[in-house]
């Protein structure tokens, strides 16, 4: 799902030399977004307000889904992709959600269609909607001429989401409070494979989870590891596996026990280290380079004990205009 297909009911077309996306008849505007993984994910207990306070760092990789505005009456979202037909089109999809906010915010109404190439497994702990809605967000900004300051699109990204900032500014960062407060951290590049499952899991059933596993337990207020933070600036896998954290992993592996084959098929595979991917069900793989990943990737695909393997770099840049 790379590049701009030309569609002939739009007129838009894709510029292959510089990447724009060019419409001279619609201002249609296509955003590229990035999927993350968790490198460590610390979660605290329960809050009042049922969300958890964590120390997440977050990594952009570079899995993108593709959003594109165009003008239209009224809100409308349609999707193209692999698992496009578990994609919600409705009001609850986030990718209306950003435009909505946006719009009330400018004191417009939400008139656009938005179009999402999706590349990024759904419902995988890898924020695929949340990716959506800062995309949205961004290509909204850009087809009303809003020019909203960044603190403000962060602003709404932190409404819509936990996650969708880090979609808005991608590369590496902290994220604490219940993740939307970023700080961003140095990160070498390093290599990933990514392991997609059958069907996907609730983030909120994979937070209830950790609560009743946790029960009965101290739970420690969550913080960033310094060795894991150091390995990151150092883009030395071999520093950087021992440290990778999933405080939700047990929860993920206890309602879906076989995602532990999958991660012991990735280490026996060569993989540096395996970990479920936020939430899950994807599962991450750390290869200590490109060919490595592939190898991983090929021994995965052939256990038939997942649905499909993307191999990823990261950091990726957040969600950008093309
Ligand atoms: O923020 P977001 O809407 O993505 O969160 C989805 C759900 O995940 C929340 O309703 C909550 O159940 C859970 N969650 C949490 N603690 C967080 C982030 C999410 O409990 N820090």
């Amino acid at each position: 799902m790379t590049g701009q297909a030309s569609d002939s009911t739009t007129g838009q077309a894709s510029d292959s030399t510089t990447g724009h996306a060019t419409d001279s008849t619609t201002g249609a505007v296509t955003v590229r977004v990035p999927a993350k993984v968790n490198v460590q994910l610390a979660v605290g207990a329960a809050r009042p307000d049922g969300f958890h306070d964590l120390a997440n760092v977050f990594l952009a990789v570079s899995l993108y889904d593709e959003v594109t505005a165009t003008p239209a009456a009224g809100t409308k979202v349609t999707c193209e992709g692999p698992d496009a037909d578990q994609v919600p089109l409705d009001r609850t999809n986030l990718a209306a959600r950003a435009a909505g906010i946006l719009a009330e915010r400018a004191g417009l109404t939400p008139d656009v269609h938005l179009h999402i190439a999706k590349n990024i497994p759904v419902a995988g702990g890898m924020a695929g909607g949340s990716a959506d809605g800062a995309a949205a967000l961004v290509a909204c900004d850009a087809l009303w001429g809003l020019d909203t300051p960044m603190a403000e699109l962060l602003d709404i990204c932190a409404e819509l989401g936990s996650d969708v900032p880090f979609s808005l500014v991608g590369g590496a960062a902290l994220g604490t409070g219940r993740g939307e407060i970023l700080t961003p951290v140095p990160a070498g590049a390093f290599h990933w494979v990514f392991a997609v499952a059958d069907g996907g899991l609730s983030t909120p059933a994979v937070f209830r989870e950790f609560d009743r596993l946790a029960a009965g337990h101290e739970i420690p207020a969550p913080q960033a590891s310094p060795a894991l933070l150091a390995a990151l600036a150092s883009g030395d896998p071999d520093a950087l596996a021992p440290t990778l954290v999933n405080d939700l992993q047990p929860a993920a592996l206890s309602l879906r026990p076989q995602l532990a084959s999958v991660l012991a098929a990735g280490t026996a595979a060569g993989a540096l280290a395996a970990l479920v991917s936020g939430s899950g069900p994807t599962t991450a793989f750390l290869a200590r380079d490109r060919a490595a990943a592939a190898g991983v990737a090929a021994v995965l695909d052939a256990s038939g004990l997942c649905r499909a393997t993307r191999v990823a770099s990261s950091p990726a840049p957040g969600a950008t205009l093309l």
